[in-house]
């Protein structure tokens, strides 16, 4: 079977070609952060607007280094949601008018299931279940997934996202947009003790995050610090990146040492979301998996932010599960994935 895939949620048009017997046979993404970068972050309508000029000619692009023609494909899937409502339009509106001009059937996938499924992508793959630290530009959750369509949360953040926080931090020490990539970039030349940010929750029951408190903490010493010298940005990066890293890791570990308890080896973590390319935090996951007993996927960075070919893989395990929508699915920008459709597991909290 071989799948088109369509990201438009946000602000990163991405197309990708899948076969089941081949695997990913091309995968494009055209970046909008030129577009944004001025602004400090994402303007829904210029996102829009851009992925409509973008879309179609990324679409014959990828079509054509895939060597496959529109009328070859089986099936085609695009995200549906959760994102920002005008882009989600544009990927939901090629899809479904390619799925009718080409008589293929037509599947609308869960962003955040896309990102889940990811490192199934590239080898070695995780079977299920696992239990999987998502943490992108808008969500922190840990979920246990028991396989396709079965995911239940069992953690989520209380106010900022992992991805948020690394970005209104770089924002604030004028390091520009996106802030990961940045605060990572920075973070490697200064001194992670410099300052002790607090860990929001990490001695909490449950499995929650906070980041809030670690922002505001930042922006207080901010505030007092004086000149922002390279050298007090850098420190104050590499401090703040060890506490968040220091967050996602204690209640990523909470979480495996209660998958332990419960369930038999072998016992597996997934990693998946931006947030998952920053290097010091893989290693650090890494160091606790292997202490939990844990085995650890983690998809190339290029995988872990955002992609089609998420989008594309998903819609093919959908499409084998006899998945077919109708063509007036409508984009869904708020979305829980546990309240998708698609999802039998359901949440626990
Ligand atoms: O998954 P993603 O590409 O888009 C969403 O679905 O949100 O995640 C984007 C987020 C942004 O907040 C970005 O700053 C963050 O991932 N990110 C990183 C790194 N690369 C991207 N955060 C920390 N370190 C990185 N290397
Ligand atoms: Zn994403």
């Amino acid at each position: 079977m071989r799948v088109l895939g369509i990201e438009t949620s946000c602000d990163e048009t991405g197309v990708a070609v899948y076969d089941t017997d081949a695997g990913l046979l091309a995968h494009r993404l055209h970046s909008q952060v030129d577009l944004h970068a001025r602004y400090g972050g994402v303007v829904p309508e210029l996102a829009s607007r851009d992925h409509i000029r973008r879309l179609v000619p990324l679409i014959e692009e990828v079509a054509a280094e895939a060597g496959t023609r529109l009328a070859d494909l089986d099936g085609i899937a695009y995200t549906q949601g959760p994102g920002l409502a005008g882009a989600l339009l544009v990927g939901a509106s090629v899809a479904n008018a390619l799925g009718l001009a080409l008589g293929k059937p037509v599947v609308g996938i869960h962003h955040l299931e896309g990102h889940l499924l990811s490192p199934l992508l590239a080898e070695p793959r995780p079977d299920f279940p696992f239990v999987a630290l998502l943490v992108s530009g808008g969500h922190t959750q840990l979920y246990e997934v028991a396989g396709v369509g079965r995911y239940t949360l069992i953690g989520d953040t209380l106010d900022d996202a992992a991805g948020e926080a690394f970005d209104k931090t770089a924002k604030l020490l004028g390091l520009g947009f996106p802030g990961g990539p940045a605060i990572e970039r920075a973070a490697a030349q200064g001194n992670p003790k410099r300052h002790r940010f607090p860990r929001p929750l990490v001695d909490a029951d449950g499995f929650d995050f906070s980041f809030s408190g670690l922002k505001t903490a930042v922006r207080r010493t901010v505030e007092t610090a004086g000149e922002l010298t390279p050298n007090a940005v850098a420190d104050l990066a590499a401090s703040f990146q060890a506490a968040a890293i220091d967050v996602l890791v204690s209640r990523t570990t909470k979480a495996m040492e209660h998958v332990a308890r419960e369930a038999p080896e072998p016992h597996r973590l997934v990693v998946a979301g931006g947030v998952a390319a920053n290097k010091s935090l893989s290693i650090s996951l890494a160091t606790a998996a292997k202490h939990s007993g844990f085995e650890m996927f983690i998809p190339a960075p290029s995988l872990c932010t955002d992609n089609a070919a998420m989008i594309a893989w998903a819609g093919l395990e959908h499409f084998a599960m006899g998945a077919r929508d109708g063509l007036d699915a409508a984009p869904r920008a708020r979305w829980p994935l546990d309240a998708s459709r698609r999802n039998v597991a359901g949440a626990k909290s």
